[in-house]
């Protein structure tokens, strides 16, 4: 197979396709793949801790859920597909990283209706290394969000690859010199970030992030940042929040995979708070790091 540009290849070399490891240079799906045609598939993102992934099972319980929700099959079963996840870390001798996966429905004569017996679909993994310094500076520094209207469809609560919305957004962030863009809907609440969780902190110093619905990604990091704070008896609230709110909040924060609370400091060029990370993001941040799980009895 012809290889790839050197600037498609993330930082590890070895990539997982339909059951074999590849050099990412050579590894590539069909072109009748209906992710490619379609973009009829989903995706995680799974955060590579000291070679060890973080929030595994809720992560490949949401990545079940997306399936489900698209009557697409599972590729493997759990243990297999945690072994593939091994396998990988192993393989890329990455300890700290990120790790991409994908299903598609699979390749496929392109017709908009699927074959009911089929395809086999696809699964896909690839590993990139971290920008450690870029996410300290943030954390330390905190970053900017821009409001961008929420053009997406009616289902976000799966996470499928179908990001054109999305990116548009982040675009346009990026143009208004910000990090991150924050999605209003029609009636001027915050959804969620581009590609985060939005959360912001009130007078009272209540984390206040928006509830679940099919609104918004059922964020992993959310629901552990969730259980951790209210497992500290920290104020929490899961509602809508306007983006006049968000503009008097005393914090506000993002959450994902990719950065867990990563404080906003200015909206639309607005002053967060004092213009500075909170005490609060902070705290929460420390509280999902040192999270465990309660062990099942
Ligand atoms: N994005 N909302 C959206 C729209 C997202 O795309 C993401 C994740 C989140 C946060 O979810 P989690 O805490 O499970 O990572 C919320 C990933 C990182 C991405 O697209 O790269």
């Amino acid at each position: 197979m012809k290889k790839w540009s050197a600037a498609l290849a993330p930082a590890g070399r070895i990539a997982y396709v339909n059951g074999r490891y590849l050099p990412h240079g050579q590894a590539g799906v069909h072109i009748e793949d209906r992710a490619l045609q379609f973009g009829d598939g989903i995706y995680e993102v799974l955060n590579i801790l000291d070679g060890r992934p973080t929030d595994e099972e809720p992560h490949l319980d949401r990545m079940e859920r997306s399936l489900r929700e698209l009557g697409i099959a599972m590729p493997m079963g759990r243990a297999a597909l945690k072994l593939v996840v091994r396998e990988m870390i192993a393989r890329n001798r990455m300890a700290n990283c990120f790790l991409y996966l994908q299903v598609t429905r699979g390749a496929v004569k392109r017709d908009h209706v699927p074959p009911p017996d089929g395809p086999r679909p696809t699964l896909i993994m690839t590993m990139r290394g971290q920008d450690a310094a870029g996410l300290a500076r943030r954390l330390e520094k905190g970053v900017a969000v821009s409001i961008q209207p929420d053009i997406r469809w009616g289902r976000c609560d799966i996470k499928t690859v179908n990001l054109l919305p999305n990116l548009l957004a982040k675009q346009a962030a990026k143009k208004a010199g910000a990090f991150e863009a924050w999605l209003v809907d029609d009636d001027g609440y915050v959804t969620e970030g581009s590609s985060t969780t939005a959360w912001i902190v009130d007078g009272a110093g209540t984390l206040i992030t928006r509830d679940l619905s099919n609104a918004i990604l059922p964020g992993v990091t959310r629901q552990i940042m969730l259980q951790a704070a209210q497992h500290a008896q920290m104020k929490v609230a899961e509602r809508k929040f306007t983006v006049a709110e968000a503009l008097q909040a005393r914090e506000a924060f993002l959450s994902s995979a990719t950065g867990a609370a990563v404080p906003v400091v200015s909206i639309d060029g607005h002053k967060i708070g004092d213009g500075m990370p909170g005490p609060l993001t902070q705290r929460l941040r420390a509280l999902y790091a040192a999270w465990q799980p309660p062990k099942k009895p």
